[in-house]
């Protein structure tokens, strides 16, 4: 397994993380198993892949936990990403950002009570604030963390660059977690140059787009109501249609490298020289094993050219967004 420093850290995280939302039970349908999920964790481990990324939200702690008694005896020194700054709300559980300083405290306590741990690897805000939380109070009350001795490192997820580049002001914000596939390319445009300006590290989630980069989906699926799926419109119309293209042709390539379409999808990301790792969601060790197959494109350009060719030529079927 590839390794990369996280810029500002001395952190060296694997070219492929592993993703904990599924394995929180929740929003990935009604196939997620604690002990398959455990399973998944060991694999990732054994494969190289020394870094997790889980929030509170995923199962409402359920995935720290099964974190936590995976990495037990196995790697506790294992880095943790978390995410924290979400609170649910009223008696349907909905999910709100809530960064005031009080909820941030309370959410980073629950977390190492939960992960067992006295400190944090990566700390990131998981949304930008819904309620107007001025940035100030959110990312000096991080910082005050850090000087705690709670957090090691600050990060961000989902902000735009005008906050990204007002927000590095206020504490020693490190990286930036967005999503970023074959199918969802905005962060070249818009976060690159206050990303290079800022010496941001960037950590890609939905890297696999929901597992529509896998080749798995011949025709539109269906998934059950517990799916945050059965809501993506990417999984139907125009938008499966021309995912399933570009995946068709990445299986054709998978096949002549000898690997699966979800490690060349996966490959092309880590290959990226702006993104220091991808996050790659699993929920068995069988993916989880596919997926650590992606770090052998970082030293394949011509595959990665291959990978372009491949989207340059689907490129009229790509919807407008
Ligand atoms: N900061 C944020 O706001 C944010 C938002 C989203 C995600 N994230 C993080 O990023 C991680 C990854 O994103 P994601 O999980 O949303 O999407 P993803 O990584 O693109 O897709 C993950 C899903 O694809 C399927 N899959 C994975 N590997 C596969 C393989 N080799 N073959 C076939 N299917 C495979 C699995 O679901 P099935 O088996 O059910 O198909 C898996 O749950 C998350 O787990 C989370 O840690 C963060």
């Amino acid at each position: 397994m590839r390794t990369r420093t996280l810029p500002g850290t001395d952190l060296e995280l694997s070219v492929v993380g592993m993703g904990c939302w599924a394995i929180g039970k929740t929003y990935w349908g009604d196939d997620v198993e604690d002990a398959t999920s455990v399973e998944a964790i060991h694999a990732a481990l054994d494969a190289g892949i020394n870094w997790f990324d889980t929030a509170p939200l995923y199962g409402e702690g359920h995935a720290d936990r099964v974190l936590r008694d995976a990495l037990k005896g196995r790697s506790e020194r294992a880095v943790i990403a978390t995410k924290i700054g979400v609170a649910l709300k009223g008696s349907s559980g909905h999910a709100e950002s809530q960064l005031d300083a009080a909820h941030l405290r309370s959410d980073l306590e629950a977390s190492l009570r939960r992960l067992d741990r006295e400190t944090l690897d990566l700390v990131q805000v998981h949304w930008p604030c819904q309620h107007g939380t001025p940035l100030e109070e959110t990312f000096t009350t991080l910082q005050e963390l850090k000087n705690e001795g709670k957090v090691r490192h600050i990060g961000v997820c989902n902000y735009g660059p005008e906050a990204l580049d007002e927000l590095t002001n206020y504490a020693d914000v490190i990286s930036l977690q967005t999503p970023y596939s074959l199918l969802r390319r905005e962060l070249e445009q818009e976060h690159l140059p206050v990303i290079e300006r800022r010496g941001l590290g960037v950590l890609a989630y939905e890297p696999l787009c929901r597992g529509l980069l896998t080749g798995k989906y011949l025709k539109e699926p269906t998934f059950p109501d517990s799916d945050l799926r059965s809501r993506d419109d990417r999984f139907a119309g125009r938008f499966f249609v021309h995912a399933s293209r570009v995946a068709h042709d990445l299986g054709k390539l998978a096949r002549r490298l000898e690997v699966s379409t979800a490690s060349v999808a996966l490959g092309w990301v880590c290959a990226q020289p702006h993104v220091t790792a991808a996050i790659a969601g699993a929920k068995t060790p069988a993916q989880v094993r596919e997926n650590a197959q992606a770090h052998r494109f970082i030293e394949q350009p011509e595959a990665v050219e291959v990978i372009e060719k491949i989207l340059h030529r689907h490129r009229r079927s790509r919807p407008q967004s």
